[in-house]
């Protein structure tokens, strides 16, 4: 396998070569550090706030996408043939204000505007891909962007009248959009990239295969894809996560495909890139899933980063199990396939060898006489962390639960079936009487902690009030808000 020892990418109009790049290197640091673009700003350098929103355009099977992504968290080698577009590449060359940037002003979107950059970045990958976006679709699209002081409305605004200031088919990136696509191709050598700086040390596979082989020869490396977790541990941690190696531009682990009985999700596939197919199958986890984080975060973690990492507090992990999903891990040329549940060990310990990676995971097509729902509970609507995850799967046939796959997240060390709430289901009547009896069940299952998210008693009183909420939901009502167990 041939190799280079520098990344190559494109940034806002420039070709970038850069031969000294650190594990640790950020894509903020650089833009607002080295390159003094400074209108992308720092918040709280943990993918939360959306001040630091840029567009990365990336070829995917040759095509070119663009998506909004946190450039705090955004590890800089992961951008070797990438587009990244800043705020400072919008207003046209004699200074005019971008259609998104001018509905801002015309609205009063902004007032200290430290945010402001972040918005606009997210507002004009919204307008690229829907100029004329519901009120519902402008809320989730900036769902990851913190405003303290204009409040939203006047950004909804100004999100909904840029439509009229402006055509996306006149925008710079759409005229553009072949040429670039071509720049992008030719920085595409199909090489093994290693690049490092003062030791700490980055790794591009060339390919799957590659992957494969580079994870045997450097053992105990840092797997990263969206860089999600792992930027975390970088910027708060300050820990030194060399060498690494990047998963997220393979396309081979960016595969989803949906066949005659399961949908196959290459492990690198993000959230954003399975919601169309798993909100198809499983409409229930349309909501659910927008409750992941926001857009920016989104777009660049992924599914398998989610089950590899093994949180307990994992929103994918406690649906998957309850789904009844299976996983298939590589290492070299060897593959081995397993329930997904069977792959969480204990707390921070997976059933992962050295050398092996998550490759894919197969998600069964739903039964047409499945009960479903999936609920995460957390302090914010959004962009949270959930203090419980519950995920129901229950096949009912003349009356009788014939099978139930229910999981929890947040209850364990890891996510976690109910065995004892689903054996007490299974076989009984399908009737509120046999729901709360399962669900008093969930104290044999699970001892949950005390933290500052929520107590032991709180975990323990939400888990069966979901239960409950579930029977009620299936029964076609609304559920009330509060329910005791
Ligand atoms: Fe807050 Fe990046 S600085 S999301
Ligand atoms: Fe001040 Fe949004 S305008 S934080």
């Amino acid at each position: 396998m041939t190799s280079r020892s520098h990344i190559r990418f494109i940034l806002n109009d420039r070709d970038i070569t850069l031969d000294s790049v650190g594990a640790s290197d950020t894509l903020l640091d650089f833009l607002r550090i080295e390159r003094r673009l400074t209108g992308t700003k720092e918040g709280c350098a943990e993918g939360d706030c959306g001040a630091c929103t840029v567009l990365v355009g990336r070829l995917q099977e040759g095509s070119l996408h663009y998506e909004p992504v946190n450039a705090c968290i955004r590890l800089l080698a992961s951008l070797d043939a990438c587009h990244v577009v800043s705020v400072e590449h919008l207003s046209g060359p004699d200074g005019r204000l971008h259609p998104v940037q001018q509905a801002m002003v015309e609205h009063h979107g902004s007032q200290c505007g430290f945010c402001t950059p972040g918005f606009v970045m997210s507002l004009y990958a919204l307008w690229m891909g829907n100029p004329d976006p519901t009120h519902a679709e402008i809320e989730t699209a900036i769902q990851g962007n913190l405003c303290r002081c204009t409040g939203y409305e006047p950004i909804i605004r100004a999100a909904k009248a840029a439509t009229a200031l402006g055509s996306p088919a006149e925008d710079a990136l759409t005229r553009e959009r072949d040429a670039m696509t071509a720049r992008l191709l030719g920085l595409q050598d199909g090489q093994r990239v290693m690049v490092e700086k003062g030791g700490s040390r980055c790794i591009l596979p060339a390919s799957v295969d590659d992957l494969a082989d580079v994870l045997l020869e450097v053992p105990g490396a840092t797997m990263v894809a969206g860089a999600t977790d792992v930027g975390l541990w970088v910027t708060k941690f300050l820990r030194d996560i060399s060498p690494v190696v990047f998963l997220g531009h393979l396309d081979g682990l960016r595969r989803l495909e949906v066949t005659g009985t399961a949908i196959e999700i290459g492990a690198g596939v993000s959230y954003t890139g399975s919601r169309e197919a798993m909100a198809g199958e499983y409409p229930h986890l349309a909501e659910f899933w927008d409750r992941i984080a926001g857009w920016q975060i989104r777009n660049m973690g992924t599914i398998g980063g989610n089950v590899a990492n093994g949180s307990p507090i994992g929103d994918t992990p406690p649906v998957l199990i309850a789904l009844g999903a299976t996983i298939t891990l590589r290492r070299g040329g060897e593959r081995r396939t397993l329930p997904i549940e069977d792959f969480f060990i204990a707390y921070g310990k997976q059933d992962r060898l050295e050398g092996e990676f998550l490759e894919s995971i197969s998600v069964p097509r739903a039964k047409a006489d499945a009960l479903h729902a999936a609920y995460k509970i957390s302090k914010r609507r959004d962009e949270d962390i959930s203090s419980v995850c519950a995920a129901f799967n229950i096949t009912v046939a003349n009356g009788v639960v014939t099978e139930a796959r229910i999981a929890f997240g947040g209850m364990a060390a890891t996510p976690k079936r109910a065995a004892q709430a689903e054996a007490a289901l299974v076989g009984s009547a399908w009737s509120e009487a046999s729901v709360l009896a399962a669900a008093a069940q969930l104290g044999e299952d699970f001892t949950p902690l005390s933290d500052w998210r929520a107590s032991s008693d709180y975990r323990l009183q939400v888990a069966k009030n979901l239960f409950r909420r579930f029977w009620l939901e299936q029964q076609g009502g609304d559920a009330p808000v509060r329910l005791s167990a």
